[in-house]
Parts: C-alpha cells; sequence; structure tokens
C-alpha cells in the first residue's frame, strides 16, 4: 500500500466545507468493513452496521475480524476521532444515514449457480420501513444485472410510501490486500443514479475520493450510467479477469507438451499495451470468495435472459481453471514416481508439503482457495499431506479440519518427498533451496505459481517443475 497523504487524527481529507452526507455500510466483511474505514479517513461521519455480533464487537474494539492490509490502523484512528461506528441495530442505521449503502454478500446458491440474493433481500427489508426521512440506498455488492431495480420494489413494499427512498448503484473492485488502497484510490468510479437529487447525493459520497485524487494529482474517471450497465460493469470485469488467466493457463499447457515457458510468454505478449502484462501469471488457477462464484453467477443469469449461447465461453474458462488441480496431482504423482493409472494418481503413503492455503499472498482468506482444494486432492489420492501458510492456518483449519497442519515452514517441510509451493507468498519465493534440502527427504519441487527461479532449485540438486515452463 502507498502511504497516504492522509490528514492527522481527527483533521478530514476534505477542506472544501461542502455538506458530507452521513454514510452507513450495511455488511461490514472484507468489503463494508473497509470501504466503512477508509470513508472515515476521508472525512465523512460513518455507521457501519451487520447482523454478526461478533464481527461489530471486534470492529467496536479496534481489532479486524479479518486481515486486510493497512485497515487496522484507519479503524483505531476513526473509532477514536469518532467519526466512525459499528452496531448491530438497524433501527439506529435508518435513523443516521443520508446514504445506505448495501455490502453484503451475494454467495452461490445452494442449488445453482445463481447469486443467492437473500441477505440483500433480508437486509433491504428490515431497514426499509424504519426509514423516516428522505434518503439514497446504493448497491455495492455484486449482483445480477436486474437487482437495482428489485430493491427498489423491495423498499416500495416494505418501506412508508410517504418517505421517498431512492435506490442508486455504485460497483465496487477492491482487490483483497490492496483494498485500502483500492477504496481510497479507486482506477474509476461507476455511478448509476435516477434523478438529479441521487445523483448530486452520489456525488458529494465521493466527493473525498475526487479530493484525495486533486492532492496527490491524479485523475479518478468517472463513468455516470444506466443500473444495467453498472450492475454488469463489475462482474463482465471478474468474467475478463478470469478469462485472462485461464488463457494463460491454456497456454501453459501447450507450452508443457510444445516444450515452452509460459512466464517468457507471458512477459512477451504483455508488452503489447493491448494486452497488458496484469493478471498473466500462470499457475493453479483463480480461487477466492469472487472470481469463481461471479463468473458462475453470469453465466447463470445470461442464461436466465436468453443468452445462454453467448455466455458459453464461460463454462470453458471454468473448465480450464478446474483442470489446474488436477493437474496439479499428477505432477505430483509423475515427480513422485507413483501411478497415473486410468483410475487417477496413486499417492498412498507419499509425504507431501503444501505450502500455501489461502486464495493467494497476503491475506488469511481460504474461501474457494485453490491450494487448499489441491492439499485435499492430494490427501483423497493417499498422500500424508501437511499444509503450512504464514497467514491463513486458522482459517483453513475450519474449512478442511481433516488435513494435518504444521507449526511452521521448518516442521512442514521435515522428512518431504515432494514440496508444492501453491501460493506465491513472500516467504516461499525467498526459500533457500540448498537448507531447505537438508530437512526433505526428498529434493522435490512442485512450483504451482511459478514463482520460484528454477535454475537456482536446479542448481541446488532439486528435481523442479513448474506449470507450463517444461524448458526449464
Ligand atoms: C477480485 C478482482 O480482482 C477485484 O477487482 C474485484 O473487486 C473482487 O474480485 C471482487 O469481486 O470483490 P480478489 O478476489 O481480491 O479480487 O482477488 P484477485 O487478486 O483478483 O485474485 C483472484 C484469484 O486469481 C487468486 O486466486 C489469484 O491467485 C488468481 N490469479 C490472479 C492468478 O491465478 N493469476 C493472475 O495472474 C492473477
Amino acid at each position: 500500500m502507498r502511504s497516504t497523504n492522509l490528514p492527522n487524527e481527527g483533521e478530514s481529507i476534505i477542506t472544501s466545507g461542502a455538506t458530507r452526507p452521513r454514510l452507513t455500510f450495511l455488511g461490514v466483511g472484507p468489503l463494508g468493513g473497509t470501504y466503512a474505514a477508509c470513508y472515515a479517513e476521508l472525512g465523512y461521519e460513518v455507521l457501519g452496521y451487520d447482523v454478526d455480533a461478533g464481527r461489530v464487537e471486534k470492529f467496536s474494539a479496534g481489532e479486524l475480524p479479518f486481515h486486510e492490509r493497512g485497515l487496522g490502523d484507519l479503524v483505531t484512528k476513526n473509532l477514536a476521532n469518532g467519526r466512525l461506528r459499528f452496531t448491530t441495530d438497524i433501527e439506529e442505521v435508518a435513523e443516521f444515514g443520508d446514504i445506505h449503502f448495501l455490502c453484503v454478500g451475494t454467495p452461490s446458491r445452494p442449488d445453482s449457480d445463481s447469486a443467492d440474493l437473500s441477505y440483500m433481500e433480508s437486509c433491504v427489508a428490515s431497514l426499509a420501513p424504519l426509514l423516516k426521512r428522505r434518503c439514497l440506498v446504493v448497491g455495492k455488492s455484486t449482483v445480477p444485472v436486474g437487482t437495482a431495480a428489485w430493491v427498489q420494489q423491495l423498499i416500495g413494499r416494505h418501506g412508508d410510501p410517504d418517505v421517498h427512498v431512492e435506490v442508486a448503484w455504485s460497483p465496487e473492485f477492491l482487490q483483497e490486500a490492496n483494498a485500502v488502497d483500492d477504496v481510497l484510490r479507486p482506477n474509476r468510479v461507476v455511478l448509476a443514479a435516477q434523478s438529479q437529487w441521487a445523483q448530486d447525493l452520489l456525488e458529494a459520497a465521493h466527493k473525498g475520493v475526487f479530493e484525495l485524487a486533486a492532492v496527490e494529482d491524479r485523475e479518478v474517471p468517472l463513468v455516470v450510467t444506466d443500473f444495467a450497465t453498472a450492475e454488469l460493469v463489475k462482474v463482465a470485469a471478474n468474467a475478463f479477469l478470469s478469462t485472462k488467466i485461464s488463457f494463460i493457463n491454456a497456454m501453459a499447457d501447450l507450452c508443457d507438451v510444445a516444450g515452452g515457458d509460459v512466464t517468457d510468454l507471458a512477459r512477451a505478449i504483455g508488452y503489447d499495451a493491448r494486452i497488458g502484462n496484469k493478471f498473466l501469471r500462470a499457475g493453479i488457477g483463480f480461487g477466492g470468495g469472487c472470481l469463481p462464484k461471479d463468473l458462475r453467477a453470469l453465466a447463470a443469469r445470461g442464461k436466465e435472459l436468453g443468452v445462454a449461447e453467448s455466455m458459453r465461453f464461460l463454462g470453458e474458462i471454468e473448465d480450464i481453471n478446474l483442470s489446474r488441480r488436477a493437474k496439479v496431482v499428477r505432477l505430483a504423482a509423475e515427480m513422485t514416481g507413483r501411478d497415473n493409472g486410468p483410475a487417477g494418481p496413486e499417492l498412498s503413503g507419499t509425504r507431501i508439503t503444501v505450502l500455501g492455503a489461502t486464495f493467494k499472498p497476503d491475506t488469511d482468506d481460504v474461501r474457494d482457495a485453490p491450494a487448499l482444494d489441491v492439499a485435499g486432492r492430494l490427501a483423497a489420492h493417499g498422500a500424508a499431506v501437511t499444509v503450512y501458510d504464514p497467514m491463513g492456518m486458522d482459517n483453513a483449519r475450519v474449512y478442511r479440519p481433516e488435513l494435518t497442519y504444521a507449526n511452521g515452514l521448518a516442521d512442514a517441510v521435515d522428512g518431504a518427498e515432494l514440496i508444492c509451493v501453491l501460493v506465491e507468498w513472500e516467504e516461499f519465493r525467498h526459500l533457500d533451496p540448498e537448507a531447505l534440502a537438508d530437512l526433505v527427504a526428498e529434493p522435490r519441487v512442485l512450483d504451482g505459481m511459478n514463482c520460484l527461479d528454477p535454475q537456482l532449485w536446479s542448481n541446488a540438486g532439486w528435481m523442479y517443475r513448474g506449470m507450463g515452463r517444461s524448458s526449464r
């Protein structure tokens, strides 16, 4: 995260004296929690709300219920200066806010790929009847196209007809591990409002972001659009990012059979500004609480709206993504000289260390984490798997209690016949292969995210395999 030019305690970045609407963020998970603290930092009076009392208690005590770089300091500072508060009391929320941001989760439904809007429904249904003055309800959560209109209907059904409550939409694009910067310094702001009043209020709510950009001599592009587009922007962006990752993973497979190196290939095509060099890291595929479920939800929504054929490629993107996990298991069998027969890889008794459990580095989030899934698959094929992750151990234990977790790195690799580096944590990137060779039973390393230096490891006597780096 970049250092900020933000004000000292008690001061606000907004110096113009413009009217600042009071903001509430409903749902203080990684999205709403980060927004609440960052907007308090930008000078707004903010109230964060959640039905999860544990979360609210933690935030109120200045602790984070999840890891996010740089967020702790903002929470502590803004609790102390009184601009930031948290509550489980929805009546207090209704009374406080000029603008209510909906930040609740929209996971996959248990019975289908569609987004589950039940949290949004209960949140809006409990807030609407309590709203006693003119205010704006703004969607931030990732939703199927058509949701904004549905939220307006919900408010109509549950709210007081004499109180003017308008819906607007403004998707977010924050990336875990960079979320504070993404909120304070977004690379674009997208707004959809139905009236000039709503538009003005939304702009007032984003004034702090634009003022910080001006102080830092940056531009923040603003896209003002309609509801459908604003809703689609978010899922389209996530689908495009997923497509880039699956594309490069498909190229990795080609490199493997043709004898190429996908990391060189990605670098070379990335120099073309039309392609760009981001999100072209081949490896074990994408995971997390967003890309996989958003991809599935977009395909499901497209089908509902009659464009299943146009969305068909999204299924391919997902298939390529999941095939990475099976590929790691096959590679593990190959590297340990085990059987890759028709019944699948046979790894009984092989001692395998999996380094990494989170869905990416610098987070403790293990939702849909490819690394943890691969660890489970290796164990299901008979391997004795030990997992170590610098930050994700507590969450991994909850998701995958059946796996064995090490106390530290040295403990994890002790006696291993194969080490699989599946998340590109700094701690793993800089492992010393010479020193590590003394601890393992066999010096074999599977570099699932192509984050190690093949030459360095080979020179230290290790058998090295990356993903799409067969020439190394
Ligand atoms: C993603 C998007 O990047 C954000 O813009 C979006 O706002 C967010 O979802 C959301 O919908 O809320 P995030 O889930 O935090 O953010 O994670 P990413 O950094 O996008 O990484 C997703 C997965 O892709 C990780 O498993 C990562 O390891 C993998 N990945 C990423 C690759 O395999 N290769 C790459 O080149 C980049």
